[in-house]
């Protein structure tokens, strides 16, 4: 059997007093344990790996074609990598030394511009516009600076496993509001049904993973009249936006009302398959870009000045690449798609991003994470259960959407011609 402790809910001792040695002597859950225990990643009271680390693992150790983690196997070009790799050779700009906290100008400038550019708004490079970490540091600051103790914060499920963690370490309750199949559309009335007087951020995740939906601006239109009705901040987490095959994105902090309530998180990673740099940005109203940043210089203070500089370029110069990895990724994506019909199973078709996902329990397998060993050695393939992107337990998305799974696209053709050639084993897989 292949459950993860990510898919498996959390059992009895995992947030109770334990005898490891940091538990309290008052028995609550010290910050760690309520970190791991929201993403599902406690087993026995001790921390367990990620599902990603996980099914990474059990791909390597199967010779499975791994579809599980959300990396590409490419690297992005090869004139930003020279960028970065002069700047530390040379050391230009004291560029092997530490940024300004804020980020360097020149990736500030060269955000605010790509946000002029591509959506028509206009940012002050030096009070909206911070450089963090990778879009990761960036949604940590926000929820450790901006909701604490007896606040409550909104997200749709399934989702990145950092929200929920985030605000479990920031003190908060985390709501989530199921996104449902066929279409995995948010619903703005389920939203409003989930936000109460403690709700004080919606988390929002366009283009969405894992379903790669992109709501359009109707859709986001509503979503931020139920935000405003009731007062609350927005997070939109953005790392998608250039990776939209059909249609196009619509920043959520360019809808009517968005703006002066919302921080926007987006990074370098997945539009230039630069995954490893961790340069990411926060933009928004300065007041709430100062509050960020107010955490975030003691996170990691700043973020390495040759990648910000190399990635400011990119920005910059990327355009072609990015068209050309638009066309990659949709060939990549239909491929796949299609194969995964062949198999059996009938796959959400993703607008943007780097996943599909699907229903497995159409070729007979109605748990995908006590599937996953199954898959892996008869098969030959590994995904992601889409229950560990959900809360864990009994009555939550990862009950509901216990047979789904998660399958990455951004891999060169011939792996997922590999992977198609392996899923078409699917039906014969029966999970013991
Ligand atoms: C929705 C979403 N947000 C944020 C991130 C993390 O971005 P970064 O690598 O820039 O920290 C990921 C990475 O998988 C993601 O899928």
């Amino acid at each position: 059997m292949g459950t993860t402790a990510a898919a498996r809910g959390p059992q009895p001792d995992d947030t109770g007093p334990t005898r490891h040695p940091t538990a309290r002597r008052d028995g609550r859950p010290e910050p760690w344990r309520r970190t791991a225990a929201a993403a599902g990643l406690l087993a026995g009271g001790v921390p367990t790996p990620t599902v990603f680390e996980a099914m990474t693992a059990l791909a390597a150790r199967h010779g499975a074609v791994n579809l599980g983690q959300g990396s590409p196997d490419e690297d992005g070009p090869a004139w930003i990598r020279d960028r970065a790799a002069e700047a530390i050779r040379t050391g230009a700009d004291r560029s092997n030394q530490y940024a300004p906290g804020l980020g360097l100008p020149v990736l500030r400038q060269a955000v605010s511009a790509h946000q002029r550019r591509h959506y028509g708004l206009e940012l002050d490079p030096d009070r909206q516009v911070l450089v963090t970490t990778g879009a990761t540091e960036g949604i940590a600051a926000t929820l450790l600076a901006l909701v604490g103790p007896g606040d409550e914060v909104v997200a749709f499920e399934p989702y990145y496993d950092s929200y929920a963690a985030m605000t479990a370490l920031a003190g908060a309750r985390f709501t989530a509001v199921p996104l449902r199949p066929p279409h995995f559309l948010p619903d703005p009335e389920a939203l409003e049904r989930a936000l109460g007087p403690d709700t004080r951020m919606v988390v929002l995740n366009t283009p969405h993973n894992p379903t790669g939906v992109v709501p359009d601006p109707a859709l986001l239109g509503r979503l931020v009249e139920v935000c405003v009705r009731h007062g609350v901040l927005i997070l939109s987490d953005e790392v998608y936006e250039h990776l939209v095959y059909d249609g196009r994105h619509h920043p959520v902090s360019a809808v009517p009302g968005a703006w002066e309530r919302t921080l926007t998180v987006s990074s370098a990673g997945k539009s230039f398959s630069l995954t490893g740099w961790k340069v990411g940005w926060v933009t928004g109203p300065a007041e709430l870009v100062a509050a960020v940043r107010a955490v975030k210089q003691f996170l990691t203070y700043s973020t390495g000045p040759a990648y910000q500089s190399a990635i400011a370029e990119a920005l910059s110069d990327g355009d072609v690449f990015l068209a050309g990895q638009r066309d990659r990724l949709r060939a990549a994506r239909d491929r796949l798609l299609s194969g995964l019909g062949a198999a059996g199973l009938d796959p959400v078709v993703p607008a943007a991003g780097y996943f599909t996902v699907t229903d497995l329990s159409a070729v007979g397998l109605d748990d995908a994470a006590a599937a996953t060993e199954a898959l892996a050695a008869r098969a030959g393939v590994v995904g992601i259960p889409v229950s560990a992107l959900c809360t864990p337990g009994a009555g939550t998305g990862a009950h509901r959407l216990r047979s789904w799974m998660r399958w990455a696209f951004c891999k060169p053709m011939d792996t997922i011609e590999d992977a198609v050639r392996r899923l078409a084993a699917l039906p014969t897989v029966s999970a013991d």
